[in-house]
């Protein structure tokens, strides 16, 4: 043990050490600041999203605390899939730059004591993830709620009261639009309360005309006052055309009640050239406003000055708040500025609707975190050779993602499509009467049934090989060989080439029989009559299995005048005492059964 006189020495060293601490503290300070004052700009401000309060967080950093990466100033674009370990190293390293510079600045270390670093402590450095806007008060290398390497970027913030913040630019403005006196913030309601005197049906705004039951139906029965919609697609899919013609739509409010003004504002078009697509398009509606900027405290001001029915934003990746780090369509920006609509929305009741691109992976661009803030998510789909286009829900809370919406692109904008469901089937398909290899089904996307054709060809000579387009390889494999060992098809010696027409995908067991049915055509050539139709799943020993939403399907052929549908023996009793029409439902057990009904020569 230690004698108090031994330990004396060490005493007095170490209250010496505390009584200059103060000044070698304010030498530092008076040093350090006045650089700072000439050299640099005191401090610039970061605003986030913080997923785990749901809100904003404006935090003003110190530029000598606050290293910026690269990854920061744009988080997305520089991404590519070989250079995620190489940001994480990049993190790593300006991690311990931070920690260096705080150390070695003279600020005094922890370990001594000295208290310097008390102010320092408060500002919080935190690590968030770019795609899933994770945070973690600690480096992992990896994000640790997504699995992504190299995404989290580091932030230092700063407690200063959150003077400025783009959360606040969008609650200014929202205050101004409210009633005198009221906070837009109610007490926990009743829900009788809330329900009482609403009229549900009557809630939602309905689209007139077929185009605008089309959009109805994927919103899930109309748009949503106070809803906050984003609309997904690639480039040039008809983002724009579609918002321009739902704005037109709006504006008109032709079941509504009086027109009203809508305003559509691009970021990426001057008005005019907004104005030229109009032109095209025949719209030209009195209270729809164009506005062309990238501001989205400008854009929600200008708004101010219209009572607007909706706001439409084209695109959310132009966009920007000022005081908010990175530039526009960076993970900040994109997170901040959809949070100030919602926030706009739902204070205001009016439906907004953001257009997104979409990445080369199919993803949103921007954090995932947008899809989770708004409402809905739209993703308009199209091929590249067909003038087709389908609106899916991805997300709707207030209806169900089920819904598709099918448009046809033409010279004067989008066209809803009175038969949806022959969208896959080309012009002439009575050709079937003398090719042989043709066979019809119904599949279902959603709650829509498609008419689509599947094609065999069964070319002898050349031992089993096979070539398949839309239709899943093990599949046709398993068909192939059912048809061999229970139907007693000698397939063996032909080369097998399967196609579907018109673009589709056959991803569903109710095709099965179709494919069956057009190989045996090709196979024994014998063409099937344009006018019949196979609906049905096969099994292994060649058994017909009933397949979902059965009445649905055979209703879609029998509206479209189709004479015979071959479907399960079990379907058959299904459907039993349901009127299709002229439609002839012929119920069969196995493929054997098939080919005894269909294919002999009557
Ligand atoms: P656009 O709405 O600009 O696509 P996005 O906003 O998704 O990038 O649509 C672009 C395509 O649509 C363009 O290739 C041309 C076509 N189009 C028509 O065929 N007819 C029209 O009336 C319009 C306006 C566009
Ligand atoms: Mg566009």
């Amino acid at each position: 043990m230690l004698s108090t006189d031994m330990m004396r020495p060490f005493q007095t060293l170490y209250n010496r050490t505390q009584f200059l601490a103060p000044q070698i503290r304010k030498l530092y300070k008076s040093f350090h600041s006045t650089e700072y004052r000439f050299v640099k700009e005191p401090s610039t401000v970061s605003t986030f999203f913080d997923p785990v309060t749901g809100g904003i967080l404006t935090r003003r950093v110190a530029e000598s605390e606050h290293t910026e990466t690269e990854n920061e100033k744009n988080p997305i674009s520089s991404k590519t899939p070989g250079s995620d370990y190489a940001d994480g190293l990049k993190d790593d390293r300006s991690y311990g730059s931070v920690m260096k510079g705080n150390l070695g600045s003279g600020s005094g270390s922890r370990r001594a004591g000295f208290g310097v670093s008390k102010k320092k402590s408060k500002n919080k450095t935190t690590w968030v993830c770019s795609d899933c806007g994770y945070n973690d008060g600690q480096w992992w290398g990896y994000c640790r709620e997504c699995k992504s390497v190299g995404t989290m970027n580091e932030f230092t913030e700063i407690d200063n009261g959150g003077k400025t913040s783009g959360f606040q630019v969008s609650e200014n403005i929202v205050r101004s639009w409210l009633p005198k006196g009221s906070t837009g913030e109610a007490g926990p309601l009743r829900l009788t309360d809330v329900n009482r005197g609403v009229n549900h049906l009557e809630w939602r705004f309905p689209l007139p005309g077929l185009f605008g039951d089309e959009v109805s139906r994927v919103l899930g029965g109309g748009l949503v006052p106070g809803s906050l919609v984003l609309i997904g697609g690639d480039p040039g899919v008809g983002k724009s055309t579609l918002m321009l013609q739902i704005a037109a739509l709006i504006a008109e409010g032709e079941n509504i009640g009086k027109p009203a003004p809508v305003l559509y504002v691009s970021g990426e078009e001057s008005v005019e050239q907004i104005g030229n697509r109009a032109d095209r398009m025949d719209i030209n509606t009195d209270e729809l406003f164009l506005y062309s900027s990238t501001d989205i405290e400008d854009i929600l001001g200008k708004a101010h000055g219209l009572s607007l029915r909706a706001l439409i934003i084209d695109s959310i990746q132009t966009v920007q708040l000022t005081g908010v780090t990175g530039s526009a369509g960076g993970i900040y920006q994109v997170r901040e500025c959809t949070a100030a609509l919602l926030r706009f929305a739902k204070k205001t009741n009016v439906p907004v609707f953001l257009i997104g691109h979409v990445t080369k992976s199919g993803d949103i661009a921007g954090p995932r975190v947008l899809e989770h803030i708004v409402d809905a998510v739209l993703y308009m789909e199209g091929e590249q050779y067909s003038s087709h286009r389908l609106l899916r829900a991805f997300k709707n809370r207030f209806g169900s993602t089920d819904e598709l919406g099918v448009f046809e692109m033409s010279p004067t904008g989008l066209k809803a499509i009175t038969n949806p469901s022959e969208i896959f089937l080309s012009e002439e398909h009575s050709d079937s009467e003398v090719l042989a290899g043709l066979a019809m089904t119904v599949i279902m996307d959603g709650s829509r049934t498609f008419v689509i054709q599947i094609q065999a060809l069964c070319a002898p000579g050349i031992s089993l090989s096979k070539q398949v387009n839309g239709v899943q390889a093990g599949k046709a494999n398993l068909i192939i060989s059912v048809l061999m060992k229970q139907a007693g098809l000698k397939l063996q010696s032909s080369a097998i080439f399967l196609n579907v027409i018109g673009g589709a995908t056959l991803n569903e067991t109710a095709g099965d029989l179709a494919v069956a049915a057009a190989i045996c055509s090709s196979f024994l050539e014998f063409p099937i009559p344009s006018n019949v139709a196979f609906i049905g799943e096969i099994g292994l020993g060649g058994e017909l299995r009933m397949v979902p939403k059965m009445e649905k399907r055979v209703g879609t052929v029998a509206k479209l005048g189709y004479k015979k549908c071959i479907v399960p023996n079990l379907a058959k009793k299904v459907l039993q005492g349901l009127d299709f029409g002229e439609l002839e439902i012929l119920g069969c057990s196995n493929l054997k059964d098939v080919i005894n009904n269909v294919f002999v020569k009557s």
